[in-house]
């Protein structure tokens, strides 16, 4: 058996959650290889109204977007948590390439693979941009950038990643997000809101499959990279949607009483009949949520950038 200081922080984050009274894995650990591929898969579903609508913001309306982001003058620095495959990052950064502003362009991911694919693919389409590519967790990373080095920050966090957080976690985003800008620095924040609930879950819930099979994905990956043995057959994806708090929770339910092995570390994990891993929070907001928030963190929602239907925000806020 490995010993503590050698298992990686995906095998210490996946037992602790295993073997907690109420059983959960971390949402981060979604995206190996195949479940980017699975997420590309659920992007372009019919159902997945989150990605169309944010595109179809950024498409509209990126050169008010970009004017209203970039300081009066001076150089800055666009920090983006998490830009996945950079698509709406690519067409602001046509806007504000195309005011001929100096800047430098710093993605942030937990993904190499992703980073290196974007970064490469930034290079050929704007190559007058610098990029400083940042791997790792958010969080480290933040803790990292929160000392101020003069430069004005423009931190870009699309794509209602700011869903996957809980209670606590998202507190600690908001202190660090705070910490590591300065008065008059811009954050753009993409927050699904609250609407139909019918709409919601079956973005949650497809008929194809796609949401169960990327839930799925994560056991695989446990099975892959720590040596286990899930039989996913043996478990089932569920969700819920409780339109009060806003909360969109996905679970994977295991049908049987069964005992998995991990080899790598070497632990059993016992699921009695009925029990839930779970798996994933989507929060969805409202204005009056997105007020508050920018509010106890030290910032001032400036404008929200909404598609038609008004179902998603990216929302523009300033340090004060
Ligand atoms: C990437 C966190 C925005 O919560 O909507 C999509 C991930 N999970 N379908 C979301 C996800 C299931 C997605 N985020």
């Amino acid at each position: 058996m490995l010993t503590n200081e050698k298992i990686s922080l995906f095998a210490r984050d996946t037992l602790k959650g295993l073997t907690a009274k109420n059983k959960y894995l971390l949402p981060k650990y979604f995206y190996d290889q195949n479940g980017s591929k699975i997420f590309q898969d659920i992007m372009r579903m019919p159902q997945y109204y989150l990605t169309k609508c944010e595109f179809n913001i950024f498409s509209e309306q990126a050169p008010s977007i970009a004017k209203a982001l970039v300081p009066a003058h001076g150089p800055f620095e666009i920090i983006e948590l998490g830009p996945g495959d950079g698509m709406k990052s690519k067409i602001l950064l046509q806007a504000i390439t195309d005011m001929q502003l100096d800047f430098t362009y710093a993605p942030v991911d937990i993904s190499y693979h992703a980073l290196d694919e974007l970064s490469v693919d930034l290079k050929r389409q704007f190559p007058e941009i610098r990029i400083t590519k940042k791997a790792g967790d958010f969080f480290r990373i933040m803790k990292d950038l929160s000392e101020q080095n003069g430069v004005k920050k423009i931190v870009l966090f699309l794509g209602s990643n700011i869903g996957n957080f809980l209670p606590d976690e998202q507190a600690e985003f908001f202190q660090l997000l705070s910490r590591m800008t300065a008065k008059g620095d811009k954050v753009l924040i993409g927050f699904d809101l609250k609407k139909s609930p019918d709409i919601i879950i079956d973005a949650y819930d497809d008929p194809a499959g796609h949401t169960r099979d990327f839930n799925l994905n994560h056991l695989l990956r446990i099975n892959h990279e720590l040596d286990a043995d899930f039989d996913i057959s043996q478990f089932y994806h569920h969700t819920s949607y409780n339109p009060i708090t806003g909360a969109m929770k996905s679970y994977l339910v295991s049908k049987k009483e069964q005992t998995v092995t991990l080899n790598e570390p070497d632990k059993k994990i016992h699921f009695g009949k009925w029990e839930p891993i779970f798996m994933e929070l989507s929060q969805k907001f409202n204005h009056e949520d997105i007020h508050h928030l920018a509010k106890d963190y030290g910032f001032e929602v400036s404008q929200n950038f909404t598609d038609d239907k008004n179902y998603f925000t990216d929302s523009l806020w300033i340090k004060t």
